[in-house]
């Protein structure tokens, strides 16, 4: 097992004046982060492909008084390279910075025997998955060595780390996740001012937990709430210095 930060506690004002961009900001543990690192003092860019969803992520952030977040409504099946240079030029005009992106949108694709998945399916997970977070990640790397310190944590999964039957596109395209990770990190290393880590949040209460494990009870997981600890510490200043790691954000279920 990685290094987990499941005891870590965030200060109130871990992430203040820092701009975030959080990918599948609507739904599940992006959502959640989202609403955590906007509380704990970031500007947070909601991404997603739900308008609607994003806007109620909008709302909740706002009542609560945390920094006015901004939406950007992009659904990675589609996206082009230009719409990447777009949303970084118009990053660029807002913020004029970046300091840290969470790549946590993501589809599960189908659990199944390889000789039945559908190729389509195949290229539409990993288009998600791993090339439409890649190229979004190019686009923005400018805006992220304007930061002083920036944290850039991609989503693994545990089916990323060591391969399980049956898992297809969704593994193989977290197995990618790591390695691009790891090339990245070692080619920026040596800026001191950026990062790049992955994280694998483990069994998490989410749809996306609910279609793989449709049998499952879902009291008997962590929420996203309960993971949140790590993704702070990731996020923030005090885990600068570590680039090119994998990290758990809960200890494995016995
Ligand atoms: N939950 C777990 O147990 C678990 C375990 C290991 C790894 N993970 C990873 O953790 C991350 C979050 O998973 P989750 O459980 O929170 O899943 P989830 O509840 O299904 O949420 C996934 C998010 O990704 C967004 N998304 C999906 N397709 C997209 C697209 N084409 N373009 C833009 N956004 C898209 C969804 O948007 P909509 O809401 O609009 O559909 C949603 O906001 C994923 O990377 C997943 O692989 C989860």
């Amino acid at each position: 097992m990685t290094e987990c930060k499941i005891d870590y506690q965030a200060p109130q004002d871990l992430l203040k004046d820092r701009i975030l961009l959080v990918t599948g900001a609507g739904d599940g543990i992006g959502r959640t982060a989202a609403i955590e690192y906007a509380r704990r003092g970031a500007t947070v860019i909601l991404l997603g492909r739900t308008t609607a969803k994003l806007e109620k992520v909008y709302d909740e952030i706002e009542a609560a008084g945390g920094p006015q977040p901004a939406i950007f409504p992009l659904n990675f099946e589609g996206a082009t390279l230009k719409d990447y240079h777009d949303m970084a030029e118009a990053l660029d005009k807002e913020f004029g910075r970046l300091d840290g992106i969470l790549h946590n949108a993501g589809q599960l694709g189908r659990i199944t025997p390889f000789e039945q998945y559908n190729p389509e399916l195949w290229d539409q997970v990993m288009q998600v998955n791993i090339n439409g977070p890649i190229w979004m990640t190019q686009a923005l790397l400018p805006l992220l060595t304007k930061s002083a310190d920036a944290s850039v944590i991609f989503t693994s999964s545990s089916v990323g780390r060591k391969g399980r039957a049956y898992w297809g596109a969704y593994s193989v395209s977290k197995f990618a996740t790591e390695g691009f990770a790891q090339v990245l990190a070692e080619e920026i290393d040596h800026l001191g001012t950026l990062r790049i880590n992955t994280l694998n949040p483990g069994a998490t209460r989410t749809a996306m937990r609910k279609s793989a494990y449709p049998g499952e009870d879902p009291m008997s997981l962590r929420t996203a709430e309960d993971i949140m600890p790590t993704y702070l510490w990731l996020m923030g200043p005090d885990s600068k210095g570590r680039n090119g790691e994998a990290f758990d954000a809960q200890p494995p279920r016995s």
